[in-house]
């Protein structure tokens, strides 16, 4: 997906491909500005075809019809939307609308995409809200959202997300507006209701302790590049992407003493506008010294598979990365 801006094209992303199966959750990481939310954007069909080019397929399947969001009419993608492919963000405050009972809220998210009564409506909210554990929910239905706590208001979030019962979740930094305490329950909440509807989850994040504790496979992106691909638990073992690598060691493990700084990656992401030909992370990678010909800087790596059902865009191997490190 690119931007055509006055001071040139922004290429929000290039050469992104990624699947996520009904029952998994998918992590997509990477710093600001790295692509994930343009990437989620285009799989809701919510970019701006005014503003945004977008090139390429976002396939959904379900029930044994596939829909492509990028050639589908709007009257398609605005059923899907809501749908079949629901969304919550990180700031529920900006997304639920101040004037309006929460109750009305979810009871018109389900009328947008069912024939019933606004009674049925009410009925269904409730049922949902209490599902999500709003205690009360039947009092509570008439309240504003100025009402709510802040992991109270994302609990709101997640019920009008999920009233239609979605086989698609996408949660863009669900919880970084959240204290910790309740960051932890509204993950719990997010993998109870997974299950409960079996869906696919999408989880948009740049904290890798939240995508050790919720996801079965991650997407890293740089510069809006997928750089690494794989099962969580192999990734976490053998990160093969030097950037990768980067992202672990800024984590705090369990076992790090309290209070020791946690590890930067040096410099700033490239210009989305002016790319560097090679690798977009030459300038700040350790081991592009250890390629040859700086071949870096004047070839672009392809995905290519680095260890069994893991994959990365390097130029060196699996080995080569771990002899260095
Ligand atoms: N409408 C637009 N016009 C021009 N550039 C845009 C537009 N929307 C997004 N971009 C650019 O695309 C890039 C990717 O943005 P995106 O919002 O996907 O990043 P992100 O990975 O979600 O970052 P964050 O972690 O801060 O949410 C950014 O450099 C952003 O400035
Ligand atoms: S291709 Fe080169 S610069 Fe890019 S991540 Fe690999 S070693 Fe580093
Ligand atoms: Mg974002």
């Amino acid at each position: 997906m690119a931007f055509p801006t006055e001071d040139g094209l922004v290429q929000a992303t290039d050469d992104v491909s990624f699947h996520v199966d009904l029952g998994e959750t998918l992590a997509i990481v990477g710093e600001s500005g790295s692509g994930k939310s343009v990437s989620s954007m285009a799989i809701m069909g919510l970019h701006n075809p005014k503003t945004a080019k977008i090139s390429g397929q976002v396939l959904i399947t379900s029930m044994g019809s596939t829909t492509d969001v990028v050639s589908a009419s709007s009257e398609t993608v605005r059923k899907l939307r809501g749908g079949t492919v629901s969304m919550i963000f990180q700031d529920p405050m900006s997304a639920l609308h101040p004037y309006f009972t929460i109750g009305n809220q979810v009871s018109e998210a389900w009328l947008l995409h069912n024939d019933g009564t606004k009674e049925d409506a009410r009925k269904k909210s409730i049922e949902m809200l209490d599902l999500v554990g709003i205690s009360d929910a039947k009092n509570r239905f008439d309240s504003y959202p100025h009402q709510f706590s802040g992991g109270m208001r994302q609990r709101v979030m997640i019920a009008m997300a999920l009233v239609n019962h979605p086989k698609i979740l996408i949660a863009d930094e669900p919880t970084t507006a959240l204290d910790v305490t309740v960051q932890a329950q509204i993950l719990k909440l997010l993998k109870d209701m997974q299950k409960e509807f079996n869906m696919a989850v999408i989880l948009i994040t740049h904290d890798m302790g939240v995508v050790a504790e919720v996801a079965d496979r991650i997407n890293v992106m740089y510069a809006g590049r997928l750089v690494e691909e794989g099962q969580v638990d192999e990734i976490y073992k053998n990160p093969v992407h030097p950037y990768t690598i980067g992202l672990l060691q800024s984590v705090p493990r369990v076992d790090q003493i309290r209070g020791t700084r946690l590890k930067a990656i040096p410099g700033q992401p490239p210009s989305l506008i002016s790319l560097p030909g090679g690798c977009a992370f030459e300038p700040r990678c350790e081991f592009a010294k250890y390629v040859p010909d700086n071949r870096c800087k004047s070839t672009r790596p392809e995905v290519e598979i680095k260890l069994a059902g893991h994959q990365a865009r390097c130029h060196l191997s699996a080995q080569e990365v771990r002899s260095h490190l």
